[in-house]
């Protein structure tokens, strides 16, 4: 009869243990999945996940025209010396930005003339050309009389896209 209880008793605990066990293995199994699912939601950008709402990223490089991208080049070597490439901000010489408007007033040809030398229009008496060389003289502009009129032109467009994407 002892030895009966003591069997019994003995079984009762293996079943307790089991219980407690399989619950415990359930909860642990549980916190572990909470886990990863957290971790995955603060982490998930570290291991390259696709899951970005499908934008892709744009650089900030304004897409130029073929003209305004030969006009980049002329003006890189012919007047970036002097005329900051943001067209917005004075340099040596004024900023480009809108040019085209402070010259409407005159004909296509004056600024080419003006961008071949600017000296000669300034002694030719021409009111937008002594304007500006009675606010930037004695800044000579250095002439570019091997422009022909549509590298000018190029420059031109390239100094309105370049304006325009600030
Ligand atoms: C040595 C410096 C220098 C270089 C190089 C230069 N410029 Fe200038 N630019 C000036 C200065 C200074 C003025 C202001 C007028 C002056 O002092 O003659 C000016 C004025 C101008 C203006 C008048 C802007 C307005 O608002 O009306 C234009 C257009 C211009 N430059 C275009 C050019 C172009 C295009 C080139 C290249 C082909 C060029 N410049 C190269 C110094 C320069």
């Amino acid at each position: 009869m002892k030895k009966y209880i003591e069997e019994e008793s003995k079984e009762n605990l293996n079943t307790e243990m089991l219980a407690a066990i399989s619950k415990l293995t359930r909860a642990g199994f549980l916190l572990v999945i909470v886990l990863i699912l957290l971790f995955w939601q603060n982490y998930s950008h570290f291991f390259g996940s696709k899951n970005d709402g499908g934008q892709v990223v744009q650089t900030a490089l304004p897409m130029l025209s073929p003209a305004a991208q030969k006009g980049k080049d002329l003006f890189k070597n012919n007047c970036a010396s002097c005329h900051n490439r943001d067209m917005q901000s004075n340099l040596t010489g004024p900023a480009l930005g809108g040019l085209q408007e402070r010259w409407a007033a005159y004909p296509r040809t004056d600024l080419y003339q003006w961008i071949r030398n600017s000296q000669a229009l300034i002694d030719a008496g021409h009111p937008r050309a002594q304007e500006l060389w009675n606010k930037w003289k004695p800044v000579i502009m250095t002439p570019s009389s091997n422009l022909k009129d549509e590298d000018i032109e190029a420059i031109l467009t390239y100094v309105e896209e370049q304006y325009a994407a600030r």
